[in-house]
């Protein structure tokens, strides 16, 4: 029996679903559901029998952010001593990959967790902001940074300094969002490209995550070295013989997941 009470999660074949599930807050992220989120992520990224996470919120809410309600009476000292939203540190380092199928709000902290994961699919219905300006804060969960990074700072100024909202075409042809799907098959669609994905080799697929997300923290000359040694490195691997043996001999690869 699952010990949460904030979300919902499920295995199916190689893929695992969180599913957030705080309909009355609009999934707003309390502390009680941030660390279970990030709990879980942690405990399918161990398990061996898990090769790619989702993470879904309700039609209404992906999240509508960190819970105001929760917030509202901490002081500075609160905040700077239990030091806030540091625990994403632990779901950013993750090393499986990990999809966000985001319909409805997409709002502050739940935007956040959006860019905290390696795709972003969104229904149709989704929308997209920054608005803790409206409530005299900034952003906490990597926001400014991510979204930076993601849209440029124009964009990112617009967004953040307006607290305006953005709906999913203008997200996707932004960079925030990988695919727009009809709302009523998000989740399907999410599940048929993760079980996709779970099939690849698992430390292939842990090795270009690494990669990718390289590109944001070094120089273009080192990424591209680090790149090259763990494309090498591949050549350890019993995937690697497997996959360039299977295109060979024109059948499909069974990778071995480990
Ligand atoms: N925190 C706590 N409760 C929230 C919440 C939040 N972020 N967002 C919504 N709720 C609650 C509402 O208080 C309401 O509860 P009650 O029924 O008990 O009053 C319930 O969810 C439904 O919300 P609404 O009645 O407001 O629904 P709506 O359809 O009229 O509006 C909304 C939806 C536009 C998303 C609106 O709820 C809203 O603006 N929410 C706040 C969005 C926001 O400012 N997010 C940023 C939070 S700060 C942050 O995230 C910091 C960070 O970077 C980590």
């Amino acid at each position: 029996m699952s010990d949460y009470e904030n979300i919902l999660v499920e295995v199916t074949g190689r893929v695992a679903l969180i599913t957030l599930n705080r309909p009355k807050a609009l999934n707003a992220l309390n502390e009680a559901l941030m660390n279970e989120v990030i709990r879980a992520a942690e405990s399918f990224d161990r398990d061996p029998a898990v090769g790619v996470i989702v993470i879904t919120g309700s039609e209404r809410a992906f999240a509508a952010g960190a819970d105001i309600r929760e917030m509202a009476s901490q002081s500075y000292q609160d905040v700077y001593l239990a030091d806030w939203f540091a625990a994403w540190d632990r779901f950013a380092a993750v090393r499986k990959p990990i999809i966000a199928a985001v319909a409805g709000y997409a709002l502050g902290g739940g935007c956040e967790l959006a860019m905290l994961c390696d795709i972003v699919f969104a229904a149709d219905t989704a929308s997209f902001g920054q608005p803790e300006i409206n409530l005299g804060v900034i952003p906490g969960i990597g926001g400014s940074q991510r979204l930076t990074r993601a849209i440029g700072k124009a964009k990112a100024m617009d967004l953040i300094l307006t607290g305006r909202s953005i709906g999913a075409a203008e997200a996707e042809s932004w960079g925030v969002v990988a695919r727009v799907i009809p709302a009523d098959r998000l989740l399907a669609e999410t599940l048929a490209v993760a079980k996709t994905i779970s099939e690849k080799s698992l430390p292939v697929l842990i090795a270009a995550k690494e990669a990718v997300n390289r590109a944001f923290e070094s120089s273009l000359a080192e990424g591209v070295r680090f790149e090259r040694r763990s494309f090498h490195a591949a050549f350890a691997l019993d995937d690697q013989k497997e996959g360039m043996a299977a295109f060979l001999e024109k059948r499909q690869p069974a990778f071995q997941h480990r």
